[in-house]
C-alpha cells in the first residue's frame, strides 16, 4: 500500500539569514553595475560649462558604500554560522557533516538526475550546495580583501589611513596593486557565473522538490514532504 504524504511546515531560515541573503543580493546588484562602470565608464553625464556633475566620483561613492554593506553582511554571516547558537542557524553548520558522507554526494547527485529520491540530511543544505556556497564565500571574502585593499590606496585618512597597514601585507600577498585589480575583476565574473546557475538551481529545486524552496528564502518557512 502506498504511503500517504503529509506535508508539514518547518523553520528553514532565521530571518537574520533572510536580511543577509537579501541584502547581500542589493549589494551585488549595485557593486557590478558600479563596477562596470569604475572599470569601462560606459556613459557621461550630459554636457555642462560648470564642473559639477562628478558621474564617475558618484559612482565610485555608492561602489563604496555598498561594498561596506557587503563586508558588514559577511562578516555578520561568518560570525552566525559558527558561533549563533539558535537551533534553526545551527542546521547550517551541521550540513557540513553530510559532505563527509559519500553516500549522501551518490544519493543527491542521483536525485538531480532523475535517478532517485532526495536524501535525508541532517541539516539545511546538501553537500553539493554546501561546497557551491563555501566556494562562494571565499570569492566573496576575496572580493572584500582585493576591494578594500584597492580603497585604502584611494582614502588615506580615516579608516583608509588605519587599515592601511593591515591591507599592505594582503596587497603583497594577491602579487601587487595591479594583480589586486585584476583578482577583484575575475572575482566579480565568478559572481556573475555563480548568480544565474544559483537562481536555476533554486527554481528546479522548488520545482521538483514541491517543498516551497523558493519561497523559504522570503518567509523562512518550507513544506517538508513526510511519508506517513
Ligand atoms: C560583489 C562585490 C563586488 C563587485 C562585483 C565589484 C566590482 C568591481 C569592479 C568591476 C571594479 C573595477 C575594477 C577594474 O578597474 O577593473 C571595482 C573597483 C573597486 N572596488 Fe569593487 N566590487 C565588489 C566589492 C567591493 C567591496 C566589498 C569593496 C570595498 C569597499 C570594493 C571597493 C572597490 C574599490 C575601492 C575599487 C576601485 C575604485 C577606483 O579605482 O577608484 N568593491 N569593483
Amino acid at each position: 500500500m502506498s504511503k500517504e504524504i503529509i506535508r508539514e511546515v518547518e523553520t528553514e531560515y532565521t530571518s537574520g539569514t533572510r536580511w543577509v541573503h537579501w541584502l547581500r543580493f542589493v549589494s551585488i546588484i549595485i557593486l557590478t553595475v558600479t563596477g562596470f562602470y569604475i572599470a569601462y565608464v560606459f556613459i557621461s553625464p550630459k554636457i555642462s560649462n560648470e564642473p559639477v556633475l562628478f558621474l564617475h566620483a558618484k559612482m565610485r561613492m555608492w561602489h563604496q558604500i555598498f561594498g561596506f554593506l557587503l563586508i558588514a553582511v559577511t562578516i555578520l554571516k561568518i560570525y552566525t554560522f559558527f558561533f549563533d547558537k539558535n537551533k534553526v542557524q545551527r542546521l547550517e553548520i551541521i550540513s557540513s557533516k553530510d559532505v563527509l558522507s559519500p553516500k549522501i554526494w551518490v544519493a543527491q547527485i542521483k536525485y538531480y538526475l532523475f535517478l532517485g529520491e532526495h536524501p535525508k540530511l541532517h541539516g539545511v543544505y546538501n553537500p553539493l550546495q554546501f561546497v557551491t556556497y563555501a566556494f562562494f564565500y571565499l570569492v566573496l571574502v576575496a572580493l572584500c580583501l582585493t576591494g578594500l585593499i584597492l580603497y585604502v590606496h584611494v582614502y588615506h585618512e580615516g579608516l583608509g589611513g588605519a587599515l592601511y597597514p593591515i591591507m599592505r601585507p594582503f596587497e603583497a600577498l594577491f602579487g601587487g596593486l595591479a594583480n589586486v585589480r585584476t583578482i577583484h575583476h575575475i572575482a566579480m565574473w565568478v559572481v556573475l557565473i555563480f548568480v544565474p546557475v544559483h537562481i536555476y538551481m533554486v527554481i528546479f529545486n522548488s520545482i521538483k522538490g514541491k517543498e516551497g524552496a523558493l519561497d523559504a528564502v522570503v518567509s523562512g518557512l518550507k513544506f517538508k514532504n513526510k511519508k506517513h
